[in-house]
């Protein structure tokens, strides 16, 4: 007799009354008399399996028992309908192997610190939570991909090794480069429009890399950051370009991932009012707002996350806050013509305390200026030759921005840490496994 076909997790409602294999992995175990219920987790979904002992090998039904959490097992039986069970089947044994048996897995059903966890990220990583993020970030993933890539944008890969700062030297991770200092990728940006002025409108994906300091909930030292870069594009047009995309992501997140975001008890409705048109203020207007609430906050500062809250509340959507101080943004911004201290710059900061997710700008394209930011910021001009070129030869208009994976997986997970958005998160003296 042929081996029963193997089937997904996900896909057993459409398996009733057929023999089909699961395999996977122990989650749980109960025993009641002469019937054993097996939760069985295969990476798509959580099943139950019943073991009956009168129509089971005696020395398989004796195996099982015996199994402890995360023990792997294939599991041959019959998909039953059953409405009280979250898939809304269940498996009539009739057969399997044990595969690989554990004992005392370190994770179980009960509270972990998250010192542990995160010690244990390897493991932790099959806890249905976990699972459940990781499923949408690759969503979110795919989402981003088709975005760009069915509206003409071309994806060009920015280096990981640069010779200089794109975001600010205070973050700069520095690797010995053959006898000469380089530098981890801040950005994909200056290449991002080296690419814009060879295809037109490109989009670079990659990990990047910041040796933050500090602790918090909203930041990594390894994060993936997507940047689209558009010649001709003015700040207005990122914006646009930015509401847009924002608004398909989560709209695809939500047609595909309801399973998912059930898991991680995520409120469905605060994602579906997340459609065009998002609240856009100039940050004086945003500092105005706070001056007039008595938000405590000075003028000419960048955000902390208080104040990211306070300029969503009350809103379910992101509020983009464009115009900023240029003096607290970097180098390459182009200054707003109407007003000479303002950057035709744009954060997005999404709803719920989620904070920042996109920076975005429209860019210098005027050499001397561009020169002149370059002296101030007491970058290395040698480093920057390449990156002025694009100014003396056609020049244009052009902007862009980079939007944070992790915190967007954050907040459209409702994960209150973006340690949990990224398979192995890299932070602050935290390196392991
Ligand atoms: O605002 P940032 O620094 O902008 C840039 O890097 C521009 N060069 C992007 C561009 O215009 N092409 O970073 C962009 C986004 C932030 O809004 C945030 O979502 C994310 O990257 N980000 C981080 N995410 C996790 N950990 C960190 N340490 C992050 N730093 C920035
Ligand atoms: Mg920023």
């Amino acid at each position: 007799m042929s081996a029963p076909a193997v089937v997904s997790v996900r896909d057993l409602a459409s398996h009733v009354g057929e023999v089909v294999r699961v395999r996977g992995w122990l989650t749980n175990r109960r025993k009641s008399g002469g019937l054993q219920f097996l939760q069985v987790r295969d990476g798509s979904g959580t099943v139950q399996a019943v073991a009956k002992k009168d129509s089971l090998d005696a020395a398989l039904f004796e195996a099982l028992s015996g199994l402890g959490q995360e023990s792997s097992l294939i599991v041959d039986g019959e998909v039953a309908a059953d409405p009280r069970s979250p898939g809304g089947v269940e498996l009539k044994l009739t057969g399997g192997q044990v595969i690989g048996t554990a004992t005392d897995f370190p994770i179980s059903n009960k509270e972990h610190s998250s010192g542990f966890l995160m010690e244990h990220r390897h493991l932790w990583l099959r806890s249905s939570k976990q699972a459940a993020t990781l499923r949408v970030r690759a969503r979110i993933i795919k989402s981003i991909r088709d975005y760009f890539d069915s509206r003409g944008y071309i994806c060009f890969d920015a280096p990981m090794f640069t010779p200089a700062a794109c975001e600010g030297t205070s973050t700069l991770f520095e690797v010995d480069y053959f006898g000469e200092p380089a530098y981890l990728t801040q950005s994909g940006q200056l290449y991002g429009e080296a690419g814009a002025m060879a295809l037109g409108k490109i989009y670079t994906f990659g990990p990047t890399f910041r040796a933050e300091k500090s602790k918090t909930r909203k930041h990594l030292t390894e994060f993936w950051m997507i940047e689209p870069e558009i010649a001709f594009a003015t700040l207005d047009d990122v914006m646009d370009v930015a509401e847009e995309f924002i608004e398909t992501i989560v709209q695809d997140v939500l047609a595909d991932c309801e399973p998912e975001l059930t898991v991680l008890e995520r409120d469905l409705d605060k994602l579906r009012a997340i459609k065009r048109p998002f609240k856009r203020e100039t940050y004086d207007e945003s500092v105005a707002r706070m001056e007039a609430a008595g938000h405590a906050f000075k003028h000419g500062d960048d955000f902390g996350a208080p104040d990211e809250e306070f300029i969503t509340h009350g809103s379910d959507k992101p509020v983009l806050v464009h115009r900023w101080p240029a003096d607290i943004k970097a180098f390459y911004m182009k200054r707003d013509p109407a007003d000479d201290t303002r950057a035709l710059a744009v954060d997005v900061i999404a709803p719920e305390g989620y904070g920042e997710i996109i920076g975005g700008s429209e860019r210098a394209d005027d050499l001397a200026f561009l020169e002149e930011q370059i002296a101030a910021h007491k970058l290395p001009k040698e480093s920057f030759e390449w990156y002025l070129d694009l100014r003396r030869y056609g020049s244009v208009p052009h902007g862009g921005f980079g939007l944070g994976l992790e915190r967007t997986v954050a907040w459209i997970c409702g994960t209150k840490h973006i340690r949990e958005c990224i398979p192995f998160p890299r932070m602050l003296y935290k390196i392991y496994p």
